[in-house]
């Protein structure tokens, strides 16, 4: 195992709120991120990389040990699951809740409630667990589109002001879960290069703790 480390980030929205976590910890990268077409980028430490990739590939990396550490939503962690993981700290960035919506004021009319997501393994898990029947349908964007399109009853989606889903006539239902960002570690990373991550996550602590 090589001695550098290589930090995952995920691009889009939850970018801009990490690098000042990370410039705080002492990393920053050697080039303007943003006006890059790069994917793999020095910092000012010469044993720390940054990878910037798709936020849902961010656990994928981590895993499977092609990257030490990684900064993803709770939302990605709860769909692709956590073995191989550790989840040391909780950025508090991005904040936003896992929910069910509906079409305002509409019943669930069907037995077998169609229920249209990205989330398909926290959706199965949920309604499983309420004993409703599901079927549930994979959708890669525009959720709040589904139920009004009849393509679904419910949709299980990311839920910040509510704007989205009040733009397209429909209403936040149930809470499955409240999310944030979070720093997660690869398992063998953590014991095989302790000494180089724990001076990190504790930088990265206290970076998070001063913002509150
Ligand atoms: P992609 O655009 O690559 O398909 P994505 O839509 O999940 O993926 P982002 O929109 O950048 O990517 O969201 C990244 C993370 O930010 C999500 O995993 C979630 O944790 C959080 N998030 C998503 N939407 C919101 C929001 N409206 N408000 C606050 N946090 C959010
Ligand atoms: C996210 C999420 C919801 C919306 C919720 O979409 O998928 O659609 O934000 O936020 P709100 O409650 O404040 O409206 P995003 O803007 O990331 O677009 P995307 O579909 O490209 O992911
Ligand atoms: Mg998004």
């Amino acid at each position: 195992m090589s001695k550098q480390l290589i930090v995952a980030l995920s691009k889009g929205r939850i970018l801009d709120e990490t690098l000042p976590l990370l410039a705080d910890a002492g990393v920053e990268p050697a080039e303007d991120l943003g006006s890059s077409r790069k994917l793999l980028f020095d910092t000012n430490l010469p044993d720390v990389k940054l990878v910037v990739i798709r936020a849902t590939d961010v656990p994928t990396y981590v895993q499977l040990g092609a990257a030490d550490l990684g900064v993803a939503g709770k939302d990605v962690l709860l769909e692709h699951g956590a073995a191989g993981l550790y989840e040391p700290l909780d950025l508090e960035i991005a904040r936003c809740r896992l929910m069910t919506a509906g079409i305002t004021g509409a019943e669930p009319a069907r037995a077998r409630r169609r229920v249209a997501t990205k989330f398909v393994n926290v959706a199965r898990r949920w309604y499983a667990e309420q004993g409703i029947q599901a079927e549930v349908i994979k959708l890669y964007g525009a959720m709040e589109l589904a139920p009004l399109m009849n393509l679904a009853d419910e949709i299980v989606d990311i839920v910040d002001t509510g704007n989205t889903l009040r733009a397209n006539g429909m209403e936040p239902r149930e809470l499955i879960a409240p999310i944030s960002t979070r720093l997660v570690v690869n398992k063998a990373s953590m014991t095989m290069k302790h000494a180089r991550i724990k001076p990190l996550l504790e930088r990265l602590e206290q970076a998070v703790t001063a913002r509150r």
